[in-house]
């Protein structure tokens, strides 16, 4: 290892791992349910089914607390696939025991699948059918690809590799990059098993990444690094994990840049000064985030735009993927109308969204708007002829035109009056105060932002 400090980085390592690893008795517990959930599928279903545990459970690199069981029911790839959805979703609703609390919650991911809940333990699982298949040509959808991830980390991982992507995962739970999720938009349980698998050690991978240089492609099956620029072009991206189970698949493509680009700086950070702050602990209170939020403007000198919204019950990832795409939006046109923002967060939690824009304080009543060149003499006149006063920079006539809007409350107003997406039409705008429960969800995402 190149960095000097290698016996300080085991025992932190060491010592992590003894916390995050499942103890024998969570793992006893866990394999009774996923094994009395399997003998219930196992009555239920017809004999040409095949049910498979799958996910971290099944291949050992799940981190204690969270012995979430994913089950597969594998259908004959002949079954029409409205006929194996309706079965899968009929065997799992049969087998649930009201009497004893369990319930289920049908979800959507490709296609619907069920997730049982338990209360003692408190375990869920997710039942989720799929076609049975040998390679990636002949899937149906998505979902049936995860058996043939199982196969492979359970080929490839040795016991130690398993104990890395465990350290892994909690190393991004904490720094927020965990998870394939629209919340995330991070590096899912199979990249992680992917990349230990690669760089072989979680210490290799933290070294590879504190030196990170893109574009990157990683060709997980070989363990190589492809320079083929046409890999990058194929997949639209500049950070490519290849799926060795599926080489048309990118398993790194949410990876956001963002979430790239903390886990570069972290790496860093903790190969400096490798302690236990990295997993765990540094906790910050969100009491009176509103009073917080409040001196956070005032030392900054900024305004705070919050705009909240009443959400449906619907897929968390849904409403995320909304609230980003309008953020993003209404960022740019704030950028567009002078008023770009020094920050700007978003966050939900059950009916409560909201977006916050922390922008500086200035009111304006005219804007500069950069016309065509010289060069083009129609569009030159055009434009010329409709306005009032004009100059010259560089080729490039300019124009002063009255704002459109004096102030970022005069935009968002009309902004979301307008065009904006299915579950985000209940906008209500606040300036620099919001309740609580609204300014908690903003602290957060503040905090989690500029914790880097
Ligand atoms: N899967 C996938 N792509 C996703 C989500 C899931 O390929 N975006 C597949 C993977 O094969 C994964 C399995 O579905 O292993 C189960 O998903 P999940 O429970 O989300 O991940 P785990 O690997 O089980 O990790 P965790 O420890 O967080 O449960
Ligand atoms: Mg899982």
């Amino acid at each position: 290892m190149a960095v000097g400090n290698e016996g300080k980085v085991q025992s932190v390592l060491k010592r992590v791992l003894d916390d995050i690893k499942p103890s024998q008795s969570e793992i006893v517990a866990a394999n009774a349910v996923s094994n009395d959930i399997m003998g219930r599928l196992k009555r239920a279903v017809p004999k040409n089914v095949e049910i498979i545990l799958a996910g971290s459970v099944a291949r050992g690199t799940q981190i204690s607390g969270n012995s979430d069981i994913d089950i597969f029911l594998l259908f004959p790839r002949s079954m029409d696939k409205g006929e194996m959805e309706r079965k899968g979703m009929a065997v799992a609703r049969k087998i649930v025991k009201k009497g004893k609390g369990e319930r289920f919650v049908i979800k959507y991911a490709e296609h619907p699948y069920l997730q049982l809940v338990f209360k003692n333990p408190p375990v869920k699982a997710d039942i989720v059918p799929a076609y049975k298949i040998r390679d990636s040509f002949e899937m149906g959808s998505s979902v049936d690809r995860t058996q043939l991830h199982n196969e492979f980390v359970l080929k490839h991982l040795t016991q130690r590799q398993k104990d890395d992507v465990r350290l892994l995962k909690a190393f991004m739970k904490f720094h927020n990059v965990y998870g394939a999720e629209a919340e995330r938009e991070g590096f899912s349980g199979y990249l992680c098993e992917l990349l230990i698998h690669h760089y072989g050690s979680f210490v290799s991978l933290l070294l590879a990444f504190s030196n990170l240089k893109l574009p990157l492609c990683i060709d997980a099956k070989n363990k190589e690094i492809v320079k083929d620029p046409e890999a990058f072009k194929r997949f639209g991206s500049e950070f490519v994990v290849i799926d060795p189970t599926d080489s048309e698949r990118n398993v790194a493509a949410v990876v956001s840049e963002t979430a790239l680009a903390r886990m570069v700086l972290m790496s860093r950070k903790f190969l400096l000064n490798p302690t236990e702050k990295f997993f765990y602990g540094a906790e910050f209170s969100d009491e009176r985030s509103s009073g917080k939020l409040k001196r956070i403007a005032r030392e900054m000198g900024v305004d705070i735009y919050f705009l909240t919204f009443m959400v449906p019950d619907i897929s968390r990832d849904i409403i995320f993927q909304q609230l980003r795409r309008l953020c993003a939006r209404l960022e740019k046109s704030l950028g567009d109308n002078s008023f770009g923002p020094v920050l700007s967060l978003y966050n939900m939690d059950g009916k409560d969204a909201v977006i916050a824009f922390f922008v500086n304080r200035y009111a304006i009543a005219s804007v500069a708007r950069a016309g065509p060149e010289v060069f083009m003499k129609g569009a030159c006149e055009a434009f010329t002829k409709q306005r009032k006063t004009t100059y010259i920079r560089g080729y490039k006539i300019i124009s002063i035109d009255k704002a459109q809007y004096r102030n970022p409350a005069e935009l968002l107003r009309h902004e979301v009056k307008g065009d904006v997406p299915s579950h985000l039409s209940s906008a209500k705008l606040s300036l620099n105060s919001v309740p609580e429960r609204h300014a908690k969800l903003v602290y957060r995402k503040y905090v989690e932002a500029t914790t880097i």
